[in-house]
């Protein structure tokens, strides 16, 4: 008989008083959708990264899309991307006509494998897309050494890695083109939304536009001074994928505490790592000095993984398996990729959030060392 003890979630966030009180000033300011407060969140946020421009946009997926649009490649091109993300990341290639291109991961990261891209790139290649998985930064300097001599643009999809710092400098900040998403499991949590940190003028003020059907100006831009102007002009074909000011306000009032809920969350995976270290069947991932990772996931590596997700289930344990390669969809096509297939079929996320305690982990660390 398994003992009766609460359940113990994978993801929960954490929404500070802040932002809640912050959220009514909002919803009583007379101004809801694009304006003021986007624009704060957007300058917060470019500040924090040490990026040029941010376009705050209505979800990470927005974000993916519009960053793939403003490269303008033909239909068709191919873009070499991972299978092992979020299945959205891959989706939003198909929808700009774009042809995924799927290279091999590392083992012990789940990131992109530089060595696998510099095989894929070539004529046909118009872009590569990374993700920096569970939060732990990609190998950037040998990714864009390798791109950047081919003059190949890269976009980074940081989903989890808010905060995170590779080399010295936040993530966010060594490229020209990187998407946030701020939905309610992530590191900085604001119901959904999502932003693109940039460092040309020109895709900072082409998003704008983009995110708001091609409008030239918005209607925040158009009440500025006595009176509203009701004319405005659409330049080219864009989309309804702006953030609004209640989920900026939420995202800006969660910023404040980002670097500390990494803390935390960095602590939780430190426990996990000493107390897992050592099982037989388990293997963790690495963690190198020179990187510092904002851990979204706490992800290890399991023989007999499906037998630990039960056996952590029936303890009232939540765990996730991120993710299913996206060549396993019918959507895409792809061969089975062997670092992909050592790591998915074995990896299996921890429960990581603000509102583990210490005895939490303990009690997960616990449940595993029992065995499965
Ligand atoms: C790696 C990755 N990319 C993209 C996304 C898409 O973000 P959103 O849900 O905000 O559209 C997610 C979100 O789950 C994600 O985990």
């Amino acid at each position: 008989m398994v003992e009766e003890r609460s359940r113990i979630a994978l993801f929960c966030p954490l929404i500070r008083d802040e932002a809640i009180e912050a959220v009514a000033a909002t919803l009583r300011s007379g101004w809801l959708g694009l304006g003021p407060r986007t624009q704060e969140f957007e300058q917060a946020f470019a500040a924090y990264l040490g990026a040029r421009h941010c376009v705050g946009v209505s979800s990470g997926t927005a974000a993916l899309q519009l960053a793939l649009h403003v490269l303008d490649l033909p239909p068709g091109t191919e873009v070499v991307t991972s299978p092992l993300t979020f299945v959205s990341a891959n989706l939003a290639l198909l929808h700009e006509g774009l042809k995924p291109v799927f290279a091999d991961v590392q083992p012990r990261t789940g990131n992109i494998d530089p060595a696998s891209v510099a095989e894929l790139v070539g004529d046909r290649t118009g872009a590569v897309m990374v993700m920096h998985y569970g939060g732990y930064p990609c190998d950037l300097d040998e990714l864009y050494g390798l791109l950047q001599a081919r003059g190949i643009p890269m976009v980074e999809d940081c989903a989890h890695a808010a905060g995170a710092v590779y080399r010295g400098a936040r993530v966010g900040s060594h490229g020209d083109l990187h998407t946030y998403s701020f939905q309610a499991a992530k590191n900085l949590p604001a119901g959904d939304g999502g932003a693109l940190a940039v460092r040309s003028d020109a895709f900072d003020e082409r998003l704008r536009r983009l995110r708001l059907h091609g409008i030239t100006s918005s209607s925040f831009d158009r009440s500025a001074g006595f009176a509203y102007r009701w004319d405005y002009g659409v330049s080219e074909l864009g989309f309804k994928q702006h953030m609004n000011d209640v989920i900026a306000t939420i995202a800006l009032a969660q910023l404040a505490f980002l670097d500390e809920d990494n803390v935390r969350r960095g602590e939780v995976v430190a426990r996990y790592r000493s107390g897992l270290a050592g099982v037989s069947g388990l293997e963790l991932l690495d963690h190198e000095s020179d990187r510092t990772s904002a851990n979204h996931l706490c992800c290890v590596l399991a023989e007999n993984r499906d037998a630990l997700v039960d056996r952590l289930a029936e303890h009232g344990i939540e765990t996730g398996v991120h993710y299913r390669p996206s060549y396993d969809y019918p959507l895409f096509t792809g061969e089975a990729l062997p670092g992909v297939e050592s790591f998915w079929r074995r990896a299996v996320s921890l429960p990581l959030h603000l509102g583990l305690s210490d005895e939490n982990v303990d009690r997960v660390v616990e449940t595993i060392r029992e065995g499965w």
